[in-house]
């Protein structure tokens, strides 16, 4: 898979794919993670990708022409599945559409600033638009590394245990159900005695009845 990222804030996007899992998955060859500066496509003498708006409204505005020129250089090189734009008004990032992106083959991720884009770019060039959640953030590039984290993840090979994406919360609209490690009483807090006894059946029934309640008392909307 591979992903691009157009953004006017590259900076911010540097860490969350130079660590850990998501470095490692882009060392290993799959995936790959493309950050573009859209000031590189500006064809302002001051590399401007914004203007104020139309109408009189406050805020700046995303223009058309840097953000039409980087994805039709990135269109020519290769066919996209999705191009997506992060936005408050976008359908709510889902573990669903986590699991449908993740078999894309080529995404390409468009980070709203400012006041937003030139909507032109919304109707003629985005195919999805996605929000993380009914709050406002300065800029997509936090949505855009949260998508793209969630989405890798569930990539066959991203993760060490290729079961354990399967058993995330929300594949199948339950929660997780608690885990522990040693030691077995720490302080006298002790870990439930069923995962201690040994018994593969009545561990894996505990485990589901812990989804079950704390699904019920935690996310009652989920069931
Ligand atoms: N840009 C600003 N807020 C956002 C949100 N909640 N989701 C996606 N992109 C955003």
């Amino acid at each position: 898979m591979r992903i691009d990222i157009l953004t006017v804030l590259p900076e911010i996007l540097e860490s969350p794919f130079n660590c850990s899992i998501l470095k490692r998955a882009q060392d290993k060859g799959l995936v790959e993670i493309h950050i573009h500066n859209l000031r590189d496509y500006s064809l302002d003498k001051h590399k401007r990708v914004d203007d104020y708006a139309f109408g009189g409204q406050p805020g700046m505005v995303m223009q058309c022409e840097p953000i039409d020129r980087a994805i039709s250089s990135l269109k020519q090189q290769r066919v996209y599945d999705e191009v997506i734009y992060t936005t408050p008004d976008g359908v709510r990032f889902r573990q669903p559409l986590a699991n449908r992106l993740s078999l894309c083959r080529n995404l390409i991720i468009l980070c709203g600033h400012y006041k937003g884009i030139d909507y032109r770019i919304r109707e003629q060039l985005i195919t999805l638009e996605i929000s993380i959640g009914d709050y406002v953030l300065t800029g997509g590039e936090l949505a855009a590394a949260v998508m793209a984290d969630a989405i890798v993840r569930l990539i066959p090979g991203v993760i060490n245990d290729e079961q354990s994406a399967l058993f995330d919360s929300f594949q199948d609209d339950l929660l997780a159900s608690p885990v522990y490690t040693r030691p077995s009483d720490y302080k006298g807090w002790k870990v439930p005695d069923v995962l201690l006894s040994g018994h593969e059946a009545n561990i894996r029934e505990w485990e589901l009845q812990q989804a079950i309640e704390r699904t019920q008392r935690l996310r009652p909307d989920l069931g």
